[in-house]
């Protein structure tokens, strides 16, 4: 039995968002640019804060059950991380739960980011609908805490969390993230594993890609994707002999075992420049392989599932206006930040002086 077939038995600041503060949110979708020219979702739009930084805060499987004692450190972390790193953006990739009551779990581990008014995105994971509620069921229950700017799941579109989000400075867009719900379990007449993205995404993907390489005069703007499961390369990564990377690798990536081409779509396209993972607890490296980052999140849960890599915590990506690449760096429960890298696609060599596993 693998290890996630037991677990699976056993058991803002404000400032930063264009708008001043979440409620300024609240039906503004009709105004928002970039909708009308791709599809009726709307595209999530933020600005740099004043000093020209942004800063998103990326959770990965806290694995929470209210009521749960060995949860309680989750919680607190979350805490920490919000108080201690003031984030412009959470995002959540997925895994936010781990048993019932499913609602009240949600509800409470997300609700330490709706106390500071920051504003925050979820990619479920495969263990978020596990349990009492279908996965629309948990994604509206995510969409009704304060702060979540998740847009309702669209039909012909697979998963319900696939999101768009820009940043832009007075120039214009300068970054998108693409948010893709990664699904959960896939049985294909008796062959059992791990769901993966699906064309339909693929194809959303590629026309909000499209569009806003149209609208900056042709040219690829820089992008994130975030989901909750890897995609195979994170594997192939992995075993290339000129390996590199930092951070810790201590599990082997728990990807689909079938590649839909995700990766093939962003090399074509020619924005997307990093990907980032949850789904695998006990690593928590950045990995250059090409020129894409494979990157994952920190453990940012506590003891109801597996974990081994020390304490949680969770992830920070830093953007500063019209600078290329990004900062990013892992912060965990009671210590100072480590891994602090200053990432950009054109580096052939990201670990000079950084340790690795
Ligand atoms: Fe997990």
């Amino acid at each position: 039995m693998e290890r996630r077939d037991f677990l699976k038995v056993a058991a803002l600041s404000g400032a930063a968002i264009a708008v001043s503060g979440i409620d300024a949110l609240a039906g503004r979708d009709k105004d928002i640019k970039g909708e009308a020219f791709v599809d009726d979702k709307p595209v999530r739009e933020f600005r740099y804060r004043p000093d020209g930084k942004f800063k998103i805060l990326q959770l990965t499987d806290t694995h929470y059950v209210a009521g749960d004692k060995r949860s309680e450190r989750a919680l607190a972390n979350v805490i920490e991380m919000l108080d201690t790193e003031r984030p412009d953006l959470v995002i959540h990739t997925g895994d936010i739960i781990f048993g019932n009551p499913a609602a009240r779990s949600a509800r409470e581990i997300l609700q330490p980011i709706a106390d500071r008014g920051i504003p925050f995105a979820v990619a479920l994971g495969n263990h978020d609908s596990d349990f009492e509620l279908t996965r629309n069921e948990m994604f509206e229950v995510i969409r009704a805490v304060p702060g979540n700017i998740n847009t309702p799941a669209r039909e012909g579109l697979y998963g319900c969390s696939n999101d768009v989000i820009s940043l832009s400075s007075s120039k214009g867009v300068e970054r998108v993230f693409y948010l893709f719900d990664s699904g959960s379990y896939i049985d294909y007449r008796g062959e059992k594993g791990y769901d993966y993205i699906r064309h339909s995404q693929i194809g959303w993907y590629r026309n909000h890609s499209e569009a806003f390489t149209q609208a900056n005069g042709g040219k690829p703007v820089p992008s994130i994707a975030f989901f909750h499961i890897p995609v195979r390369e994170y594997n192939d990564g992995v075993r290339d002999t000129g390996r590199n990377m930092s951070g810790y690798f201590a599990e082997e990536p728990c990807s689909s075992k079938y590649n839909s081409g995700l990766v093939a779509n962003f090399k074509e396209l020619g924005d997307v420049e990093a990907i980032v993972c949850g789904h695998d607890h006990d690593d928590d490296f950045v990995l250059k392989f090409g020129d894409m980052f494979y990157i994952y999140g920190r453990y940012s849960g506590c003891d109801t599932v597996y974990n081994n890599i020390g304490p949680s915590g969770a992830r920070i990506f830093e953007f500063t206006e019209g600078k290329e690449g990004f900062r990013t760096y892992i912060r965990k429960y009671g210590s100072n930040p480590e891994q602090d890298l200053d990432l950009h696609r054109r580096m052939s060599h990201l670990l000079d002086g950084q340790k690795k596993f």
